[in-house]
Order: structure tokens, then C-alpha cells, then sequence
């Protein structure tokens, strides 16, 4: 078997492979309304809200332009705080769709600054929303969304956060966050396949719902919610019904774990991964403070070949790790480890790396 250690798509658990071979039932029958609707509690509890949650059929990006269309219109001011690639896609979308985005950039691999969100929003005072990732996946660095969060709750304002690569790996606490909208996507730490979006959706988010221009039709929170309160409960659109078989299997599993035990255990193998690293005499990308337990990002040596030693760990080792991003393209690799995933599999892949580093030009 492959060792996929890339942070999204992640392997996936037995269990859920298995119910993926079910034969299709009719998305507006009776038998999936209960499973939306088992899937919508189990879902609330992850993210540790009693607001609404809706399960949306797209990819992760999906969710952050639901996140945007629903809550803003063309002409808002918006803080977008962006610590590498997927904070700058959240601020583009923004940009896309109208908004005046006020860009807050930090160097990558570092995180953001609460005080420099306070200076930011004392500047502007007619900033509407802040974008915010939680988990930033192109640099391995997680953001104190607390205390980000706090700041933004003193200036009133929405908080929209990415949390893609977090919910359900890293602890967040949606409704103590006054977190308005958080998204995540069923690919990440989810033990499911590509194809949903979740999102939670906070009681000033639905005010803002009220108000907001901006275009939207298939994203349209209303809609997710008209539907879900019919009976049977369902989705506006056809939804992605095996991957919604597949999830409905593994947050029965993730319950069963408890939240906490699942928290702990990705802090323990983020953890090995970093130790793994370092011990090979290699560094890490991001500030170890902030370092994320779903994906370890690493600073390619002088004399590495990191194309060359990608190629060396699948072809020979059957291990897959993701290479940098945009300009980080050749100085960083990561190590994705959400999901369904053990310090063994850490183990596998740094005794790959010890092997394959020397083959591709690094020398200790
Ligand atoms: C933090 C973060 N934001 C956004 C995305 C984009 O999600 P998707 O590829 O599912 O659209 C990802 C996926 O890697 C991510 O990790």
C-alpha cells in the first residue's frame, strides 16, 4: 500500500472504504434525510457549535466562497491576514467578488500577530469581516486563532476562518472562537474522500446573511437551510452521496475516539514528525511555536535535490510527501499527517527520508 502523506486527500480507514461500494438511495428519501441529520450533530459536536452546520458539495474553496457571498457585499472593507498560500487565496476570492480587501501579510512560515490585527482594525475602522486561516497547509503553521479572535470580537467585527486543515485535527472550538463562519473540507482530517465542504454558520453570520449583495445561488446558506429543515431533511443540490456515506461512517469512528483522544493524538504525531526531522539533521519551515500537528513543513537543504528526493521516497519507498507551493516551490517539502494517521506511519516515512536524503544530494 501507498503511504499517502500529503495533507489532503488522506488515506482512508476500512470501515469507510467499505460503505463507499453502497448502491446510490434517493437523496431525497427518508433514509438519507437521517443520515444528514446524524451527520449535521455529529458534525456540530466536532466543531464544537451549537450554531448551524451545513454540509455543502464542493471542494474546500467551495466553502470560502460561501464563506465570503454569504456574509459580504460589493464595496465591504475586509482584512484579509494572510501567512502564505491559502490566506492569499481566501483575500482573492474577497477581491472576486467586490470586497475592498485590505491585505495583513506576514512573512511565511511565521504566523500572524494579534497586535498587528488590532493596529490593523484601529486604522480602518470600517473593516467589515476578517479572513483568517487557521491552519496555514503551504507553510505548516498554525495561528493562534484565540487570541486573533479575541481582537477581532473587541472591534465587533466578523471573523471568517479557513480552518480547512484544522477542524476535527487541532483544537477549534468554534462557538468559544466566535468563530461566524468556519469551513473545512471532508478530503483533510476527515478520513473521507474529496468532495464536501462543511461549514458552520454563527448567529451574526446569518445577520450579515440578512444584508449581504454579493452574488450567490448554489452557495446560499438559506437554501442549505430550508432544506435541511424539511422532512426528510436534505440538500438544496444533489449531493455527493457516496462521499456523505463515507463521512456518515468515519465521524461515527472520530466519536468514538472522542474529540479530545483525536486532539491528542495529532499533537503527538506532529510532534514525532517534527522530532523525525530534526533528527535527520534537517530544519523546519515554520516557527516551531506555531508549528501545525497536521502538516510538517520542512526547509530543503543546500545540495538537496527535492524534486529528485520526492521521486526516490514514492517510487522506492512508496512514500508520497507534497512538495512547496508557489514560490516555495524546491525549498520546502511537507509532511501531511491528519487524519488517520499513527506515529508508526511517521516512523515510515522518516525511515524513508533516512534513506532517500543521502540519494538526492544532502549531505549531513
Ligand atoms: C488551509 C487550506 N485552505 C484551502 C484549501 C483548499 O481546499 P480545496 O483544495 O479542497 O478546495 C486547502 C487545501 O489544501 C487548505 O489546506
Amino acid at each position: 500500500m501507498e503511504h499517502l502523506r500529503i495533507p489532503g486527500p488522506t488515506p482512508l480507514p476500512d470501515e469507510v472504504l467499505q460503505v463507499m461500494s453502497r448502491q446510490m438511495i434517493n437523496h431525497r428519501g427518508a433514509e438519507f434525510g437521517q443520515i444528514l441529520q446524524g451527520i449535521t450533530a455529529k458534525l456540530k459536536q466536532l466543531f464544537q457549535t451549537k450554531d448551524d452546520v451545513f454540509l455543502l458539495t464542493g471542494s474546500g474553496t467551495g466553502g470560502l466562497e460561501a464563506a465570503i457571498v454569504n456574509t459580504l457585499s460589493p464595496g465591504d472593507k475586509v482584512l484579509s491576514v494572510a501567512i502564505g498560500v491559502f490566506g492569499e487565496r481566501f483575500g482573492s476570492i474577497a477581491e472576486q467578488f467586490g470586497a475592498e480587501v485590505i491585505p495583513l501579510r506576514f512573512e511565511w512560515g511565521k504566523a500572524a500577530d494579534a497586535d498587528a490585527v488590532r493596529q490593523a482594525l484601529q486604522a480602518e475602522p470600517e473593516i467589515k469581516a476578517v479572513l483568517v486561516t487557521h491552519n496555514e497547509t503551504s507553510t505548516g503553521v498554525t495561528n493562534d486563532l484565540a487570541s486573533i479572535s479575541s481582537v477581532v470580537k473587541e472591534f465587533d467585527k466578523l471573523l471568517l476562518v479557513d480552518a480547512i486543515s484544522s477542524l476535527g485535527s487541532i483544537n477549534l472550538p468554534v462557538d468559544d472562537w466566535h468563530c461566524d463562519v468556519a469551513v473545512t473540507g471532508s478530503q483533510k482530517g476527515w478520513m473521507v474522500p474529496p468532495g464536501l465542504a462543511m461549514v458552520s454558520v454563527s448567529q451574526e453570520a446569518w445577520q450579515a446573511h440578512a444584508k449581504a449583495r454579493m452574488p450567490r445561488f448554489y452557495w446560499d446558506f438559506a437554501q442549505a437551510k430550508s432544506y435541511l429543515e424539511k422532512a426528510p431533511p436534505q440538500t438544496p443540490w444533489t449531493p455527493a452521496i457516496t462521499t456523505v456515506f463515507a463521512l456518515s461512517v468515519s465521524l461515527e469512528m472520530m466519536l468514538k475516539e472522542g474529540l479530545p483522544n483525536i486532539i491528542a493524538r495529532h499533537a503527538r504525531v506532529g510532534k514525532a514528525a517534527r522530532d523525525g526531522v530534526k533528527s535527520l539533521g534537517l530544519s523546519l519551515f515554520a516557527e516551531e511555536s506555531h508549528a501545525s500537528n497536521t502538516v510538517t513543513s520542512v526547509k530543503s537543504p543546500d545540495g538537496l535535490d527535492t524534486g529528485k528526493m520526492l521521486k526516490i521516497l514514492r517510487e522506492e519507498h512508496k512514500v508520497v510527501l507534497a512538495g512547496g507551493q508557489q514560490t516555495l516551490a524546491g525549498k520546502i517539502f511537507r509532511i501531511g499527517h491528519l487524519g488517520w494517521v499513527t506515529e508508526d506511519d511517521i516512523k515510515t516515512v522518516i525511515s524513508a527520508l533516512k534513506v532517500a536524503l543521502p540519494q538526492a544530494g544532502f549531505k549531513r
